[in-house]
């Protein structure tokens, strides 16, 4: 067995500045704001929290409200990496906030990103025909008819522009966004099941070489049942 030793971060003396990706966009998708806070107490979110993999159909309002916890920004701050840094409820190394939240909904062949500054989703035009090789490999993992996939989609040269290797920073902030979005789905009575399976190929093959890589999925959905 081996371990890949991805290296120990330092911050660069002096960053890299990187131009963040422009996406090649088609229809936004006003999501709506959500200031409800959720009913449970928190240490009942965390001993209630479970992985679920049944998964009936979520509607925007609670896609809203799970994306407005969960993901979206809080505040900005300037910095001359060539991109602002973000407050969201995810810890992120360098306040960078490589990973995208790409999406899925069932029934609906296209891939949306999710805007965090502006709390909305926009088509991401490339992404259909290149995403549907790993909508099927998601489904041989987990069918879940159901759900939403949520991608995991990084951008590391975001983070590589401050941290000399620096990946595992990227691996880490995936884990602690996948944490965020479970409890988050747990407050909200919804059902969410990470997935093992990174995305790549397909998420790499949607740039040139080395500008993105898939970190992860997830599946959320309503409480089975519900
Ligand atoms: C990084 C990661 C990858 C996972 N991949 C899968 C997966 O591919 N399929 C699946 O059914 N569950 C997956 N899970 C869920 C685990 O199986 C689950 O967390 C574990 O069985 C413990 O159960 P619990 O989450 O209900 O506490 C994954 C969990 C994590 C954190």
């Amino acid at each position: 067995m081996t371990w890949i030793d991805l290296g120990d971060p330092l911050p660069r003396s002096s960053p890299k500045r990187y131009e963040p990706i422009e996406w090649e966009t088609g229809e936004i998708c006003l999501l709506p704001v959500c200031s409800d806070a959720t009913s449970l107490p928190f240490n009942d979110v965390l001993d209630a929290r479970v992985s679920h993999r049944q998964f009936g159909v979520v509607d925007d309002k609670q896609l809203g409200a799970f994306l407005w916890h969960a993901c979206r920004t809080r505040g900005v701050g300037p910095s001359d990496l060539g991109f602002d840094l973000e407050h969201r409820a995810a810890p992120s190394a360098g306040a960078i906030h490589p990973i995208h939240v790409v999406l899925k909904r069932p029934g609906d062949i296209r891939w949306w990103l999710y805007q965090a500054k502006a709390h909305n989703l926009v088509e991401l035009k490339q992404a259909t025909g290149k995403l549907k090789g790993l909508y099927e490999h998601s489904r041989q993992v987990l069918e879940g008819d159901g759900a939403i996939r949520i991608l995991f989609l990084a951008e590391p040269r975001k983070t590589l522009g401050k941290y000399q290797d620096g990946c595992s920073l990227i691996w880490r902030d995936a884990g602690a966004l996948l944490a965020v979005m479970a409890l988050t789905a747990t407050a909200q009575g919804l059902s969410f099941c990470p997935l093992g399976i990174t995305g790549d190929p397909w998420v790499s093959a949607l740039a040139d070489q080395g500008k993105l890589a898939g970190v992860g999925l997830a599946l959320l959905g309503a409480a089975a049942g519900a």
